[in-house]
């Protein structure tokens, strides 16, 4: 089987990860719009390799989502091992390691960015993982974390904590990325913020330029995309091969093409309302399509989004925010 990264034309524009936003509706629309690669949300180990309904759910895609990556989190290399041979049966294009996540879903197992402080174990799940199968494994990171996930409050039973203590203060991108250097990793998302700026502040390029400088393989920027001006402003900059983009592809997955037609033309087209009401109803079809009825009330989420900034943006929110079935979003954006 080919390495997918290695086809794909760049500069990369990624759908970057996001739990409970990018569902196989989201996804196909993103790539409808022109991203080249999609990340699936993460995925437990624990639940995959436990053959857990749920989780198979969250995760399955349709064929023209392709390329897929599953992103996986956790803190066995055993099961990392076996996530990526049942990844590979079920169709994906690749595997994506979650480092970054600071959600208490993910470190309360010892995963996610939590993972950072233990370079070893790091080394180990990569390891582990490009070993379990034969899809081309990827890793998402973030620029450092410098003081321990704080898990204790949450977690009742005390044997289930992590005790591994870090030797040094900070953690950085730059340490994670010198540890798994020697294995075959096709691909890295930096999330270019901290530990301790979750999801704000901008982004650290000065990191992405240090990684840039030590990692010849594919490297993607992320964090702080809101437009294609910042799109080719951080490509400029740091010379990455790709972007990846969370929240400024949530409620506008047309950003992909903008950024694409930005970067070939200099101009892009913004979007008449008469158009992102078509787009919406694109979406809500694919959603009702895979998801069913429920999905519509999932899709409620998305549909705040769309509306952000326009005219009458907090009326519309609050009537798209109880819709039930695809003809309540039809009459209401109507
Ligand atoms: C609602 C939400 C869910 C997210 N879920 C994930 C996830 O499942 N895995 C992951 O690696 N990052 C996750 N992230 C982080 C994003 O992938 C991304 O790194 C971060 O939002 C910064 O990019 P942005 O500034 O383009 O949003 C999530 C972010 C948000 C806002």
């Amino acid at each position: 089987m080919p390495n997918f990264w290695v086809t794909l034309k760049k500069p990369i524009l990624a759908l970057a990860p996001m739990a409970g936003v990018t569902d196989t509706p989201f996804r196909q629309m993103c790539k409808r719009y022109g991203a080249d690669v999609i990340y699936t949300e993460f995925a437990s180990v624990d639940a995959l390799t436990h053959g857990n309904i749920k989780t198979r759910e969250m995760i399955a895609f349709e064929p023209s989502e392709q390329p897929v990556v599953c992103q996986i989190f956790g803190s066995k290399p055993e099961l990392f091992y076996k996530s990526a041979k049942i990844l590979e049966e079920m169709g994906f294009s690749g595997i994506d390691i979650n480092f970054g996540c600071p959600a208490y879903k993910v470190v309360k197992s010892g995963g996610g960015v939590k993972l950072m402080r233990n370079l070893g174990l790091c080394e180990e799940l990569v390891q582990a993982t490009c070993e379990g199968g034969k899809l081309p494994v990827s890793i998402k990171i973030r620029a450092s974390i410098s003081k321990d996930v704080n898990t204790k409050d949450k977690v009742e039973d005390e044997d289930k904590l992590d005790k591994f203590e870090c030797p040094v203060d900070k953690v950085t991108a730059l340490d994670l990325v010198k540890k798994i250097n020697h294995l075959p990793v096709s691909a890295i998302m930096l999330h270019a913020r901290s530990y301790e700026q979750p999801f704000d502040g901008e982004p650290d390029l000065e990191m992405v330029k240090e990684v840039r400088k030590i990692w010849p393989g594919i490297l993607l920027a992320n964090g702080g995309i809101y437009s294609p001006e910042k799109a080719k402003e951080i490509l400029d900059s740091t010379n990455v091969d790709g972007l990846g983009i969370a929240r400024g592809a949530w409620g506008r997955p047309w950003i992909f093409q903008q950024i694409k037609d930005y970067l070939a033309t200099s101009t892009y087209k913004t979007l008449s309302w008469e158009q992102i009401k078509s787009i919406i109803i694109q979406h809500a079809e694919l959603t009702l399509a895979n998801k069913g009825d429920y999905g519509l009330i999932e899709l409620r989420k998305h549909l705040a989004h769309y509306v952000k900034g326009t005219k009458g943006a907090s009326e519309l929110r609050a009537k798209l925010v109880q819709i039930k079935t695809l003809a309540d979003v039809k009459n209401i954006i109507s």
